[in-house]
């Protein structure tokens, strides 16, 4: 069964259940309308539709021109009697105040079809609805076409006859699972497009092309203006410390495969990371992806509450619907706290930010396909307490201040990064200097210590000028010792340490002597 058909199959039982309102959220209008032209031959319905331009009327006859009006057109649905379904094209621009009349429709519609084997199907690309009707309608998201479908397109547009007498497709081997791949995340119309633009350049389909196909997704996913495409340009190895956080991102380096599935393991869901600005929690969050080789997506959360991008509610399901498409893959979601912390989600009006976040709650916990979320944060007292919950990510890890060992680390990254050799450098006496100093601290002092060594006829970089960069410095952790150690506390107890304690370390060496074992 490919994605459309169990979509189809999940929208009949809606509608067999007796939801009179149904709204699925989809740009892909065509797939709709054949799904719920299935629907209604299998139940034996007869199927109407309505848009602006047309009016309402059977699928296959003449619309009345008298139902233009979409409170009209609702009304005159009402007065139906036979089994039907009502389906409404891009009804989503008169589901606001100013369309009173259509609200007011909808909510009678909801009261009375169901119990005569009626339903209206609205169809839109956004979803935004009035909080009147919230409670009337169930939400249906129609998702991206799936491989198999992605896959009897591709076959037929290359083996399409217009495309050149003799067939330019070359789907034999591995290219023809890696081009599918490459379009996942399109719409049909937009896999279509993308792989006849391809066609028309060179002439043919093959492995050749995976590139540009991966080049046309990412123009389509950025101009969605939701989701972006990143360039993990760091890997693990270049942050310093945070070992409990690196030993268990690595164990889960397979987490994604077969094998790992075959071995009775469950997709790991997400990782939340908490703590002091500066320690390298977006750095690692966006390492991750490099680290599980999968692609990298953020998911910028200011821009899901950008009106000119539709409704709010919509956007976060068009995101992970998107996101889900391009899967295995790795979900990034930088500075949670901003969106979702307590004052910020008041201050968006009509409890939409809590919409949002419930939306986004909800597909934490139930989600089956590979997203991986890797969120960061770092005014923890204001996240919702529903974000921090058992079963929507699968570990919290506190990221803290450097100890003096991941500073030496971090500073050696740091220098090596620079093209210096750290073993120039007397890390033991510098990592003490840079007491209290966070990894982004660390590098500015790298970076000031390097531009008076430049500035002194570009000579070799010295101790002296790391000491006295650090000198000059006020790390952040006394300036903000207050908050600081509030977010010791808030954290101890609730999230894992993502460095290892020295105690710890202590252990793992003792355990690590000869004759240790057994003891
Ligand atoms: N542990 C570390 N190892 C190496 N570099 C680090 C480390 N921590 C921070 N840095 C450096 O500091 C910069 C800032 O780090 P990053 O943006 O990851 O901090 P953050 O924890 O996300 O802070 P914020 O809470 O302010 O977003 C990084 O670009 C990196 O160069
Ligand atoms: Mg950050």
């Amino acid at each position: 069964m490919n994605e459309t058909q169990r979509e189809t199959l999940n929208l009949e039982l809606l509608i067999r259940a007796g939801y009179g309102l149904i709204y699925v959220l989809s740009p892909e209008e065509p797939r709709i309308l054949e799904a719920a032209a299935q629907i209604g031959r299998r139940l034996g319905w007869k199927v109407y539709e309505w848009s602006c331009l047309s009016g309402l009327g059977p699928r296959a006859g003449p619309p009345d021109p008298a139902t233009l009006a979409p409170a009209a057109a609702l009304q005159a649905a009402a007065k139906h009697r036979e089994a039907a379904l009502f389906i409404f094209k891009d009804l989503h621009p008169y589901l606001n105040r100013e369309h009173q009349n259509v609200i007011r429709a909808l909510r009678e519609a909801a009261q009375n079809l169901p119990g005569r084997q009626q339903a209206v199907i609205m169809t839109g690309p956004v979803l935004d609805l009035p909080p009147e009707l919230e409670k009337d309608v169930a939400v249906s998201d129609f998702p991206l076409p799936g491989e198999e479908e992605i896959g009897a397109l591709l076959d037929d547009t290359a083996g399409h006859p217009a495309a050149g007498p003799d067939r330019p497709g070359d789907l034999s081997g591995p290219a023809r699972e890696e081009i599918i791949k490459a379009a996942r995340g399109l719409t049909l119309v937009e896999a279509r497009r993308a792989f006849a633009k391809v066609l028309v350049r060179d002439g043919r389909l093959g492995a050749g092309q995976i590139r540009e196909i991966l080049s046309e997704k990412r123009q389509i996913i950025r101009k969605s203006g939701l989701l972006e495409y990143y360039e993990p340009d760091l890997g693990l190895e270049d942050v310093g410390g945070l070992d409990n956080l690196k030993q268990w991102l690595a164990k889960r380096k397979l987490a994604f495969s077969d094998q790992a599935a075959a071995f009775g393991l469950p997709a790991p869901r997400g990782v939340l990371l908490l703590g002091v600005q500066g320690c390298g929690k977006s750095v690692c969050a966006k390492a991750i992806a490099r680290l599980w080789n999968v692609p990298l997506l953020r998911l910028d959360l200011g821009r899901i509450f950008e009106a000119r991008l539709g409704g709010s509610e919509g956007n976060i399901r068009r995101a992970i619907s998107m996101a889900e498409a391009v899967a295995p893959c790795l979900l990034w979601i930088d500075e949670i706290d901003k969106t979702f912390g307590g004052q910020n989600a008041e201050s968006h009006d009509g409890g939409t930010a809590q919409r949002v976040l419930g939306a986004f709650l909800t597909w934490m916990a139930e989600k089956k396909s590979p997203v991986f979320v890797a969120a960061t944060a770092n005014n923890v007292s204001s996240l919702p307490a529903e974000l921090l919950r058992k079963g929507r990510f699968d570990e919290i890890f506190f990221v803290d201040i450097p100890n003096e060992e991941e500073r030496r680390h971090i500073l050696a990254i740091h220098l090596g990064r620079r093209g210096r050799n750290p073993a120039d450098h007397d890390l033991a006496a510098l990592g003490q200097a840079m007491e209290g100093f966070n990894g982004a601290e660390i590098e500015q002092a790298v970076i000031a210590g390097l531009f008076s060594a430049f500035d002194d006829h570009a000579r070799a970089l010295t101790d002296w000028d790391l000491t006295l960069a650090a000198a000059e410095t006020v790390p952040l952790s006394k300036t903000m010792r207050e908050e600081v150690e509030a977010l010791r506390r808030w954290c101890h107890g609730r999230a894992r340490p993502a460095s290892e304690s020295s105690r710890m370390k202590a252990a793992a060496r003792l355990a690590a002597k000869p004759g240790a074992a057994g003891r």
